[in-house]
Formats: C-alpha cells, structure tokens, sequence
C-alpha cells in the first residue's frame, strides 16, 4: 500500500531533502486538539447527511479521541508524528485509518486539507486568544493591586518628557492597565468574527450533500465556538486561500507588544538614577562583568526589544499573503511557523510582565521631594482663575506670567508667591479680578491631584472610581 494516501498519482517517493523541507509536523503538531475538534464536527454533518453511517461515525469519534488523549500525555513525542507524513492532518488520519480501518478511509469525505488547516488555524487562534485571556488576567491584576497599594502616592505626569501636571501615581499604573486590555478585547473581537471554513473543500466545495450549517452547528454544540459569534464563510475560493485570522491575530499580538514596549521604557526610565521613580525585585535584573555597582533592568529591555520579533512577524504575514494567487497555494503552510512564534513571544512578555510589576513599587522617598519643581500646579491655577469668573485664555495668560515672575525672582514654586504678587499680575490683565487666600487650595501637587473632576481623571474621585471599577473586573 502507498506510503501517502495522495501516492497513487505519484511516480516516485519524495526526495528525502524535500520531504524534510516540505514537512510541517514539526510545528503545526500543535493543532492537534484543534484537528480533532474540527473533524469530528464533520463526521457528526456527515453522518446527519447520510453519508456516513452512524457505527462509522462512532468509530471515528472513538479513534480521534484516542488519539488525542495519547498526544496530550506524549505531546510533540507522540510516535504517530512522522514527517513521511508531512502534516498534523495526514499524521491523524493516517493513525485513525490505522486503528479504525475501513471508516477511518470515510473521514475525508467532502474535505480536502484545505479547508481542514484553515478551519484548525481559526480554531487553534481563538484557543490561543483564551490562553491569552488567562496570562492577561495575570497582568491587569498585578496593575490593579500596584495602583491600589500606591493610591496615595502623587507623582509628577510627563508630556514631551516635559513636567506636566501632578497625578495620582496609580492612575499611570491603571493607564497601562487599560490601553492593554484593550489589547486583549481587539483579539477577542478579532476572534469572534473568524469566519468557518470547514466544508470548503479543496477550493471548489463538493458535490455531495454536505450541510456546512450543520458543521458549524455542531462546533457550536460542542463548545468549539461561541454560540452567537463565527460565521459560515461564504466562498469555499475565498476561505481556502484566505488567511485573514493569521494576519489579524498576529497584528493584535503586535499591538500587545507595542503596548508592553512602551511600558518596559517608561519604567527603565524610572528606574534610572536620574528619575528612581520605581523599584523592581532584584531578582529581575542583572548586573554587570564588568561595572560592580550596577542593577540593570534587562528583562524591561527583553520585553521592550521583543517587540521589534512580533512586529517582524507580523511584516513576514502581511509578505506572505501579498502575492499568493486565489486558491491554496504551499506558501499558506508558513502561516503556523509565524503565528506560533508571535505567540509564543507575547505569551513569555507576559508572564515576565506580570512577575515584575508584582515586585514593583513607586519609591516616594524619591518623588516627593521633587514634586515642587516643574510648577506641576501651573493648569490648576489657571483653572481655578476659571472659577473666580476669568476667562482661561487670560487666566493661562495670568498664570504664565506668575511662572515668569517665579523664574526671574529665583522661587520655584507657585505657592511661594504672596497673594499681593499673584493679586498684582491678576488685576493688571482682568480688570476689578481679585484672590483670596482660598488660591492657594489650588496650588501644590497634593492639592492639585484631590480637585481633578471629569471623568477619568488621573486623581481625586475620578481616579478611586476607575480604580474600584478595575478592582471588580479584575476580582481584587
Ligand atoms: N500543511 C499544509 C498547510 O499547513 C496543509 C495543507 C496542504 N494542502 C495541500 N494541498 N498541499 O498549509
């Protein structure tokens, strides 16, 4: 009998370096859960189709469930992965046939590999989303319990790298808490919307009587796919050649890494001498061969410089799929070789990113002292000058002119200026204006942080209401 299933139309083996080069199994052994599921969603449409009998259908089920268990004790050392056999999908058909005999032949009834490697990609990518989903969780609760255990601390917030205005230094924790979830629901989106392609076939569908709506139907059934999410897809071409959930998850993946990239920066630049803003567990740095006094923040820069893979990765996907033909075409197998790798280098940024953020903390010790410096209360002034009735293109024009006189009279901080100086500058442009002592409730960074109001501001009421929604959504 032919060592491959498809060997009657060849002449001779395959040529042992382009059997070694064409394999896949290597990799894509991954899918094998995902390629279970998907087949015995087709052998339930066949057998509802009549094209399969129910003692058939049962032997298959039977078969593949058995294979499954022994690759999830075995793994990539399961012996029925052989690169003879190229893929993941001829090494579980072919132990199937080996085991069931005569029905395991029916299995590929209507099917072709594919529409079966992209229904198992799609499968596998919304797998690898909840995987996700759990690593994730990890990380936003680490965020969470940070923010809420420096929730006193004021800091200074930065825009141009330029002091800006004073902030809860929690409410910077929970920025990066929020732009990543939202990493993480731009993939589930992404994932709910993946368009099922079993039953495609080949390229041109079947002309047997195959029920698609009935596949899907089952894969929902069995919980492979959300009820009221995945679509059929409606063009066996189209959805045999397309890999629209590789190139969407990948870039997904890339905006994770974007996003946990330039948070290793902020907190490298924090944890330099020059800010010591933040202090991580010594035991995720480095020192140096050569420099003995250095604590180096690597695993920060490892996650910050992994980002530069899954952006390449994402580049190799995009590369991939520009000049491929409608229909499969080989090029497709690459596919798994990028997603995996994306993947595997997001997952391990996350599982560092949240060890270092439960060992971190904000050193007040080293931001208070400097919270006068930068005149932090500059827009707090001017915004309270709004209250007292100026408009605030005077009142910035007021309070620019305060900062000037602070500068040129060597005083560093608003506060320090008396009410009959900051009195004298208000009534020379608004006319009749004049403070109290109650301005000074406006000034200092303290100060400043407990009057913040609109919603999603980085201090006062705003800022313990994001934090008590995030500590509900995140179960703390
Ligand atoms: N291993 C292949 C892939 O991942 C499966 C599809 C192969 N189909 C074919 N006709 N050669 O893309």
């Amino acid at each position: 009998s032919p060592a491959k299933s498809w060997q009657a139309r060849i002449s001779e083996a395959t040529d042992s370096i382009a059997q070694a080069f064409v394999e896949s199994v290597s990799y894509d052994w991954r899918l094998y859960k995902q390629d279970v599921a998907g087949s015995i969603c087709h052998a339930h449409m066949l057998s509802a189709v009549g094209l399969l009998p129910d003692e058939d259908r049962e032997a298959i089920i039977g078969g593949l469930r058995e294979i499954e268990a022994e690759i999830d004790r075995q793994k990539q050392n399961w012996p029925g992965f052989k690169p003879e056999f190229e893929d993941i999908h001829m090494c579980v058909e072919a132990e199937l046939i080996k085991r069931v005999g005569e029905a395991g032949r029916k299995l590929h009834t209507g099917r072709s590999r594919n529409d079966q490697v992209a229904t198992d990609l799609m499968l596998w990518t919304i797998f690898a989303t909840k995987e996700l989903g759990e690593l994730y969780a990890n990380v936003l609760k680490a965020f969470v319990a940070m923010a809420d255990r420096s929730a006193d601390i004021v800091m200074p917030s930065y825009t141009h790298l330029q002091r800006a205005q004073p902030i809860a230094a929690g409410a910077e924790v929970l920025a990066w808490t929020e732009a990543l979830s939202r990493g993480y629901e731009r993939l589930a989106r992404f994932a709910a919307n993946y368009e099922f392609p079993l039953g495609a076939g080949a390229i041109a569908g079947s002309s047997l009587p195959l029920d698609r709506k009935q596949t899907l139907w089952f894969a929902k059934r069995f919980g492979i796919l959300a009820e009221d999410t995945n679509r059929l897809a409606m063009s066996s071409i189209d959805a045999t050649a397309t890999r629209d959930v590789a190139q969407e998850f990948v870039f997904g993946l890339a905006m994770i890494s974007q996003t946990l990239s330039r948070w290793a920066e902020q907190w490298i630049l924090y944890m330099s001498t020059e800010f010591g803003f933040i202090k991580i567990a010594d035991r995720y740095t480095t020192s140096s061969s050569m420099m003995p006094q250095k604590r180096n923040p690597d695993m920060l820069e490892l996650i910050r410089g992994r980002s530069a893979n899954v952006y390449g990765d994402l580049f190799a996907m995009m590369t991939l799929l520009k000049g491929i033909p409608i229909g499969y075409n080989r090029d497709l197998q690459e596919d798994k070789r990028i997603l995996f790798r994306a993947y595997d280098t997001v997952t391990q940024c996350l599982i560092m990113a949240a060890a270092i953020i439960d060992s971190a903390s904000f050193d007040k010790s080293r931001i208070e002292p400097t919270l006068d410096r930068g005149f932090l209360d500059a827009t707090s002034l001017a915004e309270y000058l709004v209250t007292q009735k100026v408009p605030f293109r005077t009142a910035h024009h007021i309070v620019g002119t305060l900062v000037a006189t602070c500068e040129k009279s060597g005083r560093h901080a608003l506060a320090q200026l008396k009410l009959e100086e900051i009195n004298a500058v208000v009534a020379s442009l608004q006319p009749g204006a004049a403070l109290t002592d109650d301005v000074y409730t406006a000034l200092g960074a303290a100060n400043v942080v407990k009057r913040y109001q609109s919603t999603g501001a980085a201090g006062g009421k705003p800022f313990q209401e994001q934090l008590a929604a995030w500590k509900k959504r995140a179960g703390l």
